[in-house]
């Protein structure tokens, strides 16, 4: 079962000439990380919002986990999806473990529990809960505060992440290494994560799977690897900057990458391509496979090594 699904979900804003969403449909594989990736003003941020029911749709269905999100009391819901927004929206006159705690004590945790909660989640974002607990979000840097506002999500264990261009706001740096986090925790607590960017380069290095949109519909729903070497149309070769894809491909992860490589096969226990194979083809088995070298044939004929 898909952890999302969209079903022909479109919103059309009140007085729009057009839908703002227009018939999304698709299926969200529990435990993924999906970057809904497009130009601005193409529904991101609206697709997003509808998942923890800030916006309604006009027509069609979302489920969670097979459930349609209508059954659910919007509070309800929302206490059981984490939500990360670009400047945090921390409260400022709460400390950090305040805000951390809030979806716990929502949820009615105990005391004690929710202590040790905000303790692990400072530890889980590498902020020592003993120097950060007792902070205001204005005694933060930007990237302290990204960190915190990831760790008030996280603090419910809520399956579904939404997180609408998290790290925007962060300078390239912080912004890498709060990347790194991201990979890191979700190897770590396997969430399913929907996260908007408009960014090609965090999308290549976060994605499992990249959905492209475009004036509200989807246009493509694929893995990094076929989205740059199979884009849909134009528009989605041009987003991707598909002209330069030797350096897009080399952002992306090994793992993802791994996924397309052809079920190789040996004769004599080296790894064979054909003549006709790629290069690519052919360097992605070494890769792979870690061979030295490979053999080559000619029509099924041995032919060089
Ligand atoms: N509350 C609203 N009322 C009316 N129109 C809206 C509302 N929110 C968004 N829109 C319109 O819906 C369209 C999609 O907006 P949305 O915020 O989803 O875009 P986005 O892809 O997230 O863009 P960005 O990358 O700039 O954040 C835009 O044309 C926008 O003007
Ligand atoms: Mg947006």
């Amino acid at each position: 079962m898909s952890a999302i699904r969209f079903n022909q979900v479109s919103l059309q804003f009140p007085g729009a000439s057009r839908p703002a969403v227009d018939r999304c449909s698709c299926d969200i594989e529990s435990g993924k990380l999906v970057v809904i990736l497009g130009p601005s003003g193409c529904g991101k941020t609206t697709l997003l919002k509808m998942v923890n029911r800030l916006y309604e749709p006009t027509d069609g269905k979302i489920y969670i986990d097979g459930t349609e999100i209508r059954q659910f009391k919007a509070t309800a819901l929302r206490q059981r999806i984490g939500y990360v927004i670009q400047q945090s929206g921390l409260f400022p006159h709460m400390t950090v473990a305040q805000n951390i705690a809030v979806v716990p004590k929502l949820l009615g945790w105990s005391r004690p529990t929710i202590q040790a909660r905000i303790d692990e989640l400072l530890t889980l974002v590498e902020l020592p809960p003993q120097e950060y607990r007792n902070r205001y979000p204005a005694q933060l840097s930007g990237g302290q505060q990204q960190r915190i506002g990831l760790s008030r999500a996280l603090a419910g264990d809520p399956q579904v992440m939404l997180m609408d261009e998290p790290f925007g706001a962060i300078d390239a740096i912080t912004r890498t290494s709060l990347q790194d986090e991201i990979l890191r925790l979700q190897r770590q607590l396997k969430k399913t994560i929907l996260f908007v960017s408009h960014d090609v380069e965090e999308a290549l290095r976060l994605a499992d799977y990249l959905l492209i949109m475009q004036k509200g519909r989807i246009v493509q729903y694929d893995t990094p690897f076929n989205v740059l070497t199979k884009p849909a149309n134009a528009f989605v070769h041009s987003l991707m900057g598909a002209d330069d894809m030797v350096r897009q491909l080399s952002l992306l992860r090994v793992e993802t990458a791994m996924m397309h490589l052809p079920t190789d096969y040996t004769q004599n226990g080296t790894p064979t391509v054909d003549r006709s194979d790629s290069l690519r083809h052919a360097l992605s088995l070494i890769l792979k496979t870690g061979a030295p070298k490979l053999t080559v044939l000619d029509q099924g004929r041995r032919s060089a090594f």
